[in-house]
């Protein structure tokens, strides 16, 4: 049967894997055993998914980026060039570690990591959280908050759509999609829950 997914010639599939229909995998990448990549999902250049790691649907992952074990990538989320996860907090090369003593990292639906982002492990990036361009990310960060710097600080709020949003008594509307937000006790959640795309649309 043909396969539903697309993987170029120069990568390597260690079976047993998931890969959902659709999904493009390019050259040079390694998806190794128990790992499950959702639909829909793009796998530039050189990426490395260590077994045992969870890729939601539609999730994009840029050249030269390593999941290791512990990192799950929910649904939409983007990962830019040359993202560095982690996963044991304090390695040493003469002491091995075991899978007990990783700690779990998780990106939440709809999450964008910019280029170059190092994320320290045993955090949860929210929701539609931005992180900057070469952001060195070490706690966790709030669903929508824009967070960028070196250790990475909150500068703001952004859309489900990636524009900046700015508030007004705790209020912010989207320039682009017009979607409606609340800030309650620093925590931003989205008024009205309608699809960008038809939001854009009949805007
Ligand atoms: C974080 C980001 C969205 C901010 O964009 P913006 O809202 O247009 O911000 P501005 O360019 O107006 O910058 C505002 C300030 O923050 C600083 N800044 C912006 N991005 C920064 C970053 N990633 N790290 C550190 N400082 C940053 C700017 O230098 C500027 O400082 P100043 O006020 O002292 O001059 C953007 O800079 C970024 O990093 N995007 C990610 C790009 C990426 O990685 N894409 C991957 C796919 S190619
Ligand atoms: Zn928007």
């Amino acid at each position: 049967m043909e396969k539903s997914y697309f993987v170029h010639e120069s990568s390597y599939i260690d079976e047993p894997v998931s890969i959902g229909d659709g999904t493009k995998i390019w050259h040079f990448c390694h998806i190794m055993k128990d790992s499950q990549i959702g639909q829909n999902c793009t796998l530039g250049q050189n990426v490395n998914i260590d077994s045992g790691v969870r890729l939601g649907n539609n999730v994009k992952i840029q050249n030269n980026v390593s999941v290791y074990k512990k990192v799950t990538i929910e649904d939409d989320v983007f990962c830019g060039p040359s993202v560095v996860f982690t996963n044991v907090i304090n390695p040493r090369s003469a002491i091995p570690r075991t899978i007990d003593e990783y700690d779990s990292t998780l990106v939440k639906r709809g999450a964008t990591v910019g280029a170059n982002a190092t994320i320290v492990c045993g955090i949860t990036i929210g929701e539609h959280a931005f992180i900057g361009a070469g952001t060195v990310v070490t706690r966790a960060v709030p669903d929508y908050a824009l967070v960028y710097g070196n250790p990475a600080r909150q500068h703001g709020w952004m859309c489900q759509c990636g524009t900046r949003l700015e508030l007004i008594d705790n209020f912010a509307q989207c320039n682009r999609c017009h979607r409606e937000y609340q800030c309650h006790n620093d925590r931003l959640t989205a008024s009205n829950q309608g699809s960008g795309l038809s939001n854009m649309r009949s805007s």
